[in-house]
C-alpha cells in the first residue's frame, strides 16, 4: 500500500524516482511544509461528501489538491497515532498503544522524527504549536524537544482552562462543565480559546519566518475534541434539524469486553445530569442529536480558522513555495454503534481526511481511493522533497509489507 501511494506520487509529480538527492537542496524555498492536525476529525468535510458540512476553506484548499478518501490512522487514539504518524513507526514497533512511555527511553527505539529528520538532513526551521506530539509522557513532556524541533513548541495558555466552568446550563443558574459548549468568545478567560491562541502562533511565526530557511511547521488545532467548546456563532450553519442519528444501536451480542462506555463523556456536567445507567444506557437522542450538532459545529469553527492561516500564506506569499497536508490523528464516533468516542476499530473511528496541496504539481481536486496510511506521511514527505528514505524507512516497509498483508 506504501509503495502504491508513492507510484501514484511518482506520476502526479513526474518526478524520476532516481533523481534523490542528498545534498542541501532546499535554498530555493520552494519545500515549505505546513502540517496541519486536527485533533479527533473524522472526514465530516464538505469536500468529502458529507452534506451536513459546513467547511468552505478547507473544501476549497481540496480543490487544488489530492484528497485521499480511505486514509487511516494507525490506532483511535492520540499519544500512539501522533507517534506513529511522527516517526513512521506503528505502535507494534513503539510499543505504545496508550500514553505512558516514550520511544526514545529505549535505546533500540530511538526513531527519527519527520521534522527531526528534515531539520537534521535539510536544515529545516521546524516548529511545533498546539497539539502535535500529545502531550506528557509520550513526548517526555517536551514535544520530543529538543530533537524534533529548531523553536520551542509553542502550547497556548488558556489550555489551563479546559476544564473550568464556562458552559451554560439548561436552567441557566450556574456555569457548567458540559460535554456540549457552544460559548461567546468574548466573555472566556483571557478573551480567547485555545485554537485562536493557536491560530495567532502560527500567522506570527509566518510573519517572523526568515527565508533563509524552508520551513516545517505543524499546527494542532486541538477542536473537535470533547469538550466541544467553540464560539456560539458557528451554530448558525447547523440547525438541529438536519442531524439524524445512524446505526444507533449495539451491534448484535456485543460484550463488554468489546465495548468502550465513554467514560470521558460521563465526567462532563451534561451527562451527569442525564443520569445514565452505566454502561449499556443510551444517551437519549434528543440529547445526542446536539452532540452531533455541535461537533459539526466545532468543526466549522476550526474550518474558519484553517481559513485564516491559509490566507496568511498567500498575503506572505508563501502559497506557492508551502505544500500544505491536512490531517487527523484519528476519527470519532458519532453515534453509530451506540458510542461515542474513538477508541474502537469501528470505521468512523480510525478513517481520517487527508488532503495534500503541492503547489504547481496539485492544481485541480484529485481523489485517491486507495487505502493510504498516516504512517505513510513521512517518507512521502522525504521523497517530496527529494530527500533519501532509505535509511529511514526501507527496513520499517519491507517488515511491514508482511504484515499488511
Ligand atoms: C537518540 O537520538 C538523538 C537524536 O538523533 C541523539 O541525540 C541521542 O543521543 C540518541 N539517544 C540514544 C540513547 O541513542
Ligand atoms: C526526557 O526528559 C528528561 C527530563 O527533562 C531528560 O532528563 C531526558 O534526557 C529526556 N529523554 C531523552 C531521551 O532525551
Ligand atoms: C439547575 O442546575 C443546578 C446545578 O447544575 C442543578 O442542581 C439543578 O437541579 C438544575 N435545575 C433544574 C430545574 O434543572
Ligand atoms: C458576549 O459577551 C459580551 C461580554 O460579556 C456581551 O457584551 C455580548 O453581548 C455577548 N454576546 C452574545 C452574542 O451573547
Ligand atoms: C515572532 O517575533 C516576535 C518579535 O521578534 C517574537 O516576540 C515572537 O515570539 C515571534 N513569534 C513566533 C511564533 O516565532
Ligand atoms: C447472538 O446470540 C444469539 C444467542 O446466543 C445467537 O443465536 C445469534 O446467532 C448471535 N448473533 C450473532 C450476530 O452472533
Amino acid at each position: 500500500m506504501v509503495y502504491k501511494w508513492f507510484l501514484f506520487f511518482l506520476l502526479l509529480l513526474k518526478c524520476n524516482a532516481n533523481k534523490i538527492n542528498n545534498n542541501n537542496n532546499n535554498n530555493n524555498n520552494n519545500n515549505n511544509v505546513l502540517l496541519i492536525l486536527v485533533d479527533d476529525l473524522r472526514p465530516a468535510l464538505g469536500c468529502y461528501g458529507d452534506l451536513n458540512a459546513y467547511t468552505p476553506n478547507i473544501d476549497k484548499l481540496a480543490e487544488k489538491s489530492v484528497v485521499f478518501t480511505r486514509a487511516y490512522a494507525q490506532q483511535a487514539l492520540c499519544a500512539p497515532s501522533r507517534n506513529s504518524l511522527l516517526t513512521s513507526r506503528r505502535p507494534d514497533t513503539l510499543h505504545l498503544y496508550d500514553f505512558y512511555s516514550y520511544w526514545r527511553d529505549n535505546n533500540k527505539n530511538n526513531y527519527t522524527t519527520l521534522p527531526q529528520y528534515l531539520k537534521e538532513n535539510a536544515g529545516y526551521a521546524t516548529k511545533s504549536i498546539g497539539k502535535v506530539f500529545h502531550p506528557g509522557i509520550s513526548s517526555n513532556y517536551s514535544d520530543d524537544s529538543p530533537y524534533s524541533w529548531t523553536d520551542v513548541p509553542f502550547h497556548p495558555v488558556t489550555d489551563k482552562y479546559k476544564n473550568t466552568r464556562v458552559c451554560f446550563n439548561n436552567n441557566a443558574s450556574e456555569l457548567a462543565r458540559n460535554l456540549v459548549c457552544p460559548v461567546n468568545v468574548t466573555s472566556m478567560p483571557r478573551f480567547t480559546l485555545p485554537d485562536l491562541e493557536n491560530l495567532n502562533a502560527a500567522k506570527q511565526y509566518l510573519s517572523n519566518y526568515s527565508k533563509l530557511k524552508p520551513f516545517f511547521l505543524a499546527v494542532g488545532f486541538e477542536k473537535p475534541h470533547i469538550p466541544l467548546k467553540y464560539p456560539e456563532e458557528y451554530l448558525k450553519f447547523h440547525p438541529l434539524s438536519k442531524f439524524k442519528l445512524k446505526n444507533y444501536y449495539w451491534p448484535e451480542n456485543i460484550t463488554s469486553l468489546g465495548y468502550n462506555p465513554w467514560i470521558d463523556l460521563r465526567q462532563r456536567d451534561d451527562i451527569i445530569n442525564l443520569d445514565l445507567k452505566f454502561p449499556w444506557e443510551k444517551i437519549p437522542e434528543k440529547f445526542a442529536v446536539k452532540i452531533i450538532q455541535s461537533y459539526y459545529a466545532a468543526v466549522s469553527y476550526i474550518d474558519s480558522l484553517i481559513g485564516e492561516l491559509l490566507k496568511k500564506l498567500i498575503e506572505l506569499k508563501l502559497d506557492k513555495s508551502t505544500t500544505v497536508i491536512l490531517t487527523s490523528d484519528h476519527g470519532w464516533s458519532l453515534g453509530e454503534h451506540s458510542l461515542w468516542a474513538k477508541y474502537s476499530n469501528f470505521d468512523v473511528a480510525v478513517r481520517v481526511p487527508l488532503i495534500v496541496s503541492i503547489p504547481k504539481k496539485t492544481k485541480s481536486q484529485v481523489y485517491v481511493k486507495s487505502i493510504v496510511e498516516l504512517v505513510d506521511l513521512f517518507p512521502t514527505i522525504a521523497e517530496l522533497i527529494k530527500l533519501p528514505i532509505d535509511s529511514i524507512s526501507t527496513t520499517r516497509i519491507d517488515s511491514n509489507m508482511e504484515t499488511k498483508q
